[in-house]
């Protein structure tokens, strides 16, 4: 299982497709268009949003029921990659996952504008009222495409209820019916032979003792439950999400990879104690190219902060963490690290506060590190890391008393430093 460790955007894509090469199965459990993974190889560059990051590897690829499917955006996605030479034949989709309708980002977008300064900085995908809709049982599942009868009756039902939404409260024109209709009818031709049983498919690849790989998106402090509230996404982000939302049993799951960058980035709205301010936040922005893979926004960059991540190796039950774009670090010659939050009250702690005042008022306490200031590109051993690059892994896996198995140096596929070997991190 793989999990983002930070608020989004940590690398998974890349650590997903590496370790997708030992795997027979990848699936993806929760979240839809809003995640954007961008993956390397061979000088190419492929950015998902919907299939999980196994497609690259050739892999049967899994999309749960905890997922939220835009159809337009799912096609896309898909001629892109057949356009690409890259087989999608293997794509399976669960009927349970909800489909994001016209309405969804347009009440996303009307949404965020009226909340003004108070928005969350969503990816205006639609996926709050895609989440929203669901747990209010108005929502319209895959399934509900393979009959165009049932099809029709449930636009209907929820289109009724949406034009009021649209067009009183949010002053936004109303969707017509029939046009919508026939759009849908048309998504469904394209996607049936993808629509399958997931729970099953991957129950039996259990059953058979295929290795099945978990693509978890977005990160643990967008969690709904658990993250940075209201600042989160809508799905659940956590590796104990995965059982629910592919439809298996938790006692499945035996390995949790947490992903993290060396530093932590954020797009959207939100507290982030360790942000840095400065220039040195658009040098390190501009190095790592932190840029968003959905939106184009400026990712916003701070120091790395293992107050956050030891929260998340306790939500997660990380077995092992990655680290992501240490080569970025390169250009440092200082690396603050925030080991502990300065609260209110004038005390300190190393655990993330379970009180929004105290996480949106603490001040980060720096340990700072020396940089080793040299390029990581051409190492290919982890003996060859510079000391100081090695010293600064090492303070992490210390702090948070879990391994660092995957060091990430490069956006390529084979850019990767492990010190028990890729296949073995991926057979644990
Ligand atoms: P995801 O959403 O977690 O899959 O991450 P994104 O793909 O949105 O963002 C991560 C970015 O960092 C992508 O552009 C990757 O190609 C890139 N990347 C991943 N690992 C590394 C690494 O170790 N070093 C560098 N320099 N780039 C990396
Ligand atoms: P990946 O899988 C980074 C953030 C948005 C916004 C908040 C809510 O690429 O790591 P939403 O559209 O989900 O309602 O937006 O969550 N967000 C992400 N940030 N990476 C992601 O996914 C994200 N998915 C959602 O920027 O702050
Ligand atoms: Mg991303």
């Amino acid at each position: 299982m793989i999990v983002g460790a930070q608020w989004g955007d940590e690398g998974k894509g890349k650590i997903v497709d590496l370790l997708a090469q030992h795997s027979d199965l990848v699936c993806r459990y929760n979240g839809g268009p809003n995640a954007g993974h961008t993956i390397v190889v061979g000088g190419e560059t492929y950015k998902l949003k919907h299939i999980p990051s196994g497609i690259l590897g050739g892999k049967e690829c899994v999309i749960g029921a905890g997922c939220v499917v835009d159809p337009q955006v799912l096609i896309e996605e898909l001629d892109d990659l057949e356009g690409r030479k890259v087989s999608t034949e293997l794509i399976r989709l669960s009927g349970n996952a909800h489909l994001v309708m016209p309405w969804h980002p347009a009440i996303d977008r009307a949404s965020e504008r009226r909340l003004g300064k108070l928005q969350i900085g969503t990816t205006r995908r639609g996926i709050g009222p895609t989440y929203a809709d669901k747990a209010y049982r108005l929502g319209i599942r895959v399934q509900d495409l393979l009959d165009s009868k049932i099809l029709r009756q449930k636009i209907e039902v929820a289109l009724a209820e949406k034009n009021v939404w649209l067009e009183r409260v949010y002053g936004e024109e109303p969707i017509e019916l029939e046009g919508l209709v026939e759009r849908y009818e048309g998504y469904a031709e394209r996607l049936r032979p993808m629509i399958v049983d997931t729970s099953l498919l991957v129950d039996r690849a259990l059953r058979d003792g295929k290795r099945v790989l978990f693509d978890g998106a977005h990160g643990t402090l967008l969690d709904l439950d658990h993250g940075t509230y209201p600042f989160v996404t809508s799905s659940p982000t956590l590796a104990g999400g995965a059982s629910a939302g592919i439809g298996i049993g938790p006692t499945r799951i035996d390995c949790v990879i947490g992903v993290a960058k060396a530093y932590v980035t954020r797009v959207g709205e939100g507290p982030f104690p360790s942000e840095i301010e400065g220039p040195e936040h658009d040098r390190l922005q501009e190095l790592g190219g932190e840029f968003g893979t959905v939106t184009g926004r400026q990712r916003r960059c701070g120091w790395l902060d293992l107050v956050g991540l030891r929260y998340a190796v306790r939500l997660n039950g990380m077995t092992s963490l990655a680290l992501t774009k240490l080569d970025v670090l390169s250009a440092f010659s200082e690396l603050p690290v925030c080991v502990r939050y300065l609260l209110p009250d004038g005390t300190e702690t190393e655990e993330f506060p379970a009180h929004q005042s105290d996480f949106h008022h603490c001040r980060p306490v720096y340990e700072t590190l020396r940089g080793w200031e040299e390029p990581l590109d051409g190492i290919e051993d982890l003996s060859d890391l510079p000391e100081r690059a090695r010293a600064y892994v090492d303070f992490v896996e210390r702090q948070l008393g879990v391994e660092v198995s995957l060091i990430g140096t490069g956006a390529e596929r084979t850019r990767v430093l492990s010190a028990r070997g890729v296949a073995a991190v991926a057979s644990a």
